[in-house]
């Protein structure tokens, strides 16, 4: 007999079924046992009744959690039993077998709640405990329907999906890198990437001219709310665009997204509203502000862009360093102030932010394609000829092959999830994220390697952690 799921039920009053899950409650009252039984797909209530001997002894010795497999009848509930909030609240399954397929320990926390209440650190631990609740479950099915909902949308505009190195290699992009040794190349080191940025340039270079990635992002920076040091973007690049036409496919694809899947949402403003930088800062003050006419409403997503931000801002130093990427052209009008290193503040780049309720929930920007352009920002940034070279040199060497004009964006994948599911954080819309000081208490990592590792890497431990 093929297992039925749960939420199939329903539709099966009278029916003999098999279902298999976990026991989420056990209520036993002697010769009536209740057990509501969960799988993937939903819950439902059964009953042993005591004329099923051996099945009704078995039920007796359930307990939260076990991992069960029944057989039973799809029962029609009597008319005062029956509950209008569950979805399988007008049946009942009468259990005829049972088979225990694993036992399992008294759960740390109660998992037929939201888990709210319940000590993170404990939650991490045991997160595959976690996960079982309903919420969880939830936050990551809707993200799964998203990235799909994703792909599907720029695979029917000829985007192809390509995959780019986690091993690269370590250049001022902004945030720390992590670092990984090189066991074939003692003292030499690849990076993680902070994003896919330089691979998806290169594949431009590359007559690729459209390409998306759900893209692995990593940034060794203190974790916050809003951040994690391994995260996921929706990363997308194009050829022979303009601003507006990136802009534009993002937009559509987030409007049609909310439609589809969220259409108990409503977004505020369609068109997107768009700000300078100069603006947002003077009526907001924030570079992402939350436009929402009404903050209490939770199905309320005002999406605005951000625009014209100032390309260069000055350093503790005295210097100048990139506000955003130091890929981005400046604006057309503004070329020439930077081919000439003059009036470098007023520099304004084609950064384009895109904020929802006071989230920056992505950015990107037309970039420079040509190597000269490029050289420039980091002249500006300080850097030596030969230190340029050294950092920068394959983009320079692409930029001079015929690289054509391109544009990109990179949304931030679990920001966008965590607005879109109501939650207060990007850790409850991540299977496996880590805590506050970015430790996976489940796992125990980061942990110490063996010395034969370290001998292997060359690597010597100056102060090892007691
Ligand atoms: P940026 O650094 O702005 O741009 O990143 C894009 C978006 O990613 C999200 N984000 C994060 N989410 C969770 N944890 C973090 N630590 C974190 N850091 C960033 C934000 C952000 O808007 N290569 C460029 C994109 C481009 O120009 O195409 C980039 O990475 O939502």
């Amino acid at each position: 007999m093929n297992r039925t799921y749960i939420k199939d039920l329903a539709a099966k009053a009278g029916e003999t079924v098999k279902i298999a899950g976990w026991v989420d409650v056990r209520r036993d009252h002697g010769k009536l046992i209740f057990i509501d039984l969960r799988d993937m797909s939903g819950k439902v209530q059964m009953v042993a009744l005591p004329n099923h001997e051996e099945a009704h002894a078995i039920t007796g010795t359930l307990r939260s959690e076990w991992v069960i497999d029944v057989k039973g009848i799809v029962n029609k509930r009597p008319e005062k039993m029956v509950n209008d909030k569950e979805p399988n609240g007008a049946i009942e399954v009468e259990i005829t077998e049972v088979k225990i397929l694993n036992e399992a320990v008294t759960p740390v926390f109660e998992i037929n709640d939201d888990g709210r209440e319940v000590n993170e650190e404990t939650r991490l631990t045991n997160r595959y405990l976690d996960l079982r609740r309903s919420r969880m479950q939830k936050n990551l099915r809707m993200r799964h329907k998203v990235v799909r909902f994703f792909r599907n949308y720029l695979s029917d505009r000829d985007f192809a999906e390509i995959e780019t190195p986690i091993l690269t290699k370590s250049t001022p992009e902004g945030a720390r890198d992590f670092i990984v040794p090189s066991r074939l190349y003692n003292g030499k080191f690849y990076a993680l990437p902070q994003s896919p940025q330089q691979y998806k340039q290169l594949l431009m270079a590359g007559g690729m001219e459209r390409y998306f990635q759900i893209a692995k992002c990593l940034r060794d920076e203190d974790t916050r709310g809003d951040r994690q040091p391994e995260f996921t973007q929706l990363d997308l690049e194009m050829s022979f665009a303009e601003q507006k036409d990136v802009m534009n496919i993002i937009e559509e694809m987030l409007i049609e997204t909310v439609k589809v899947l969220y259409p108990q949402k409503k977004i505020q403003q369609i068109p997107f509203p768009i700000l300078t930088h100069k603006e947002a800062m003077e009526k907001y003050n924030s570079d992402k502000p939350d436009l929402r006419e009404d903050k209490n409403n939770p199905d309320l997503l005002a999406f605005c862009w951000v625009v014209d931000f100032p390309f260069f801002e000055k350093t503790d130093k005295g210097g100048w360093t990139f506000t955003h990427n130091p890929f981005s052209s400046p604006k057309t009008e503004h070329m020439e102030m930077l081919m000439n290193k003059e009036s470098i503040g007023e520099i304004l780049t084609t950064q384009y932010d895109i904020a929802l309720n006071g989230y920056e929930a992505g950015g990107g920007s037309i970039r420079n394609h040509k190597s000269e352009a490029l050289e420039k920002v980091f002249e500006i940034m300080g850097f030596e000829k030969d230190k340029i070279w050294q950092d920068f040199g394959h983009m320079l060497k692409a930029f001079s092959s015929g690289t054509p004009p391109h544009g990109g964006i990179a949304l931030g994948l679990d920001r966008l999830i965590m607005i879109l599911q109501n939650e207060p954080n990007i850790r409850e819309v991540i299977a496996f994220p880590k805590t506050g000081d970015a430790r996976d208490p489940m796992m125990d990592s980061p942990s110490e390697i063996s010395k034969e590792q370290l001998v292997e890497l060359g690597i010597q431990i100056k102060n090892p952690l007691k």
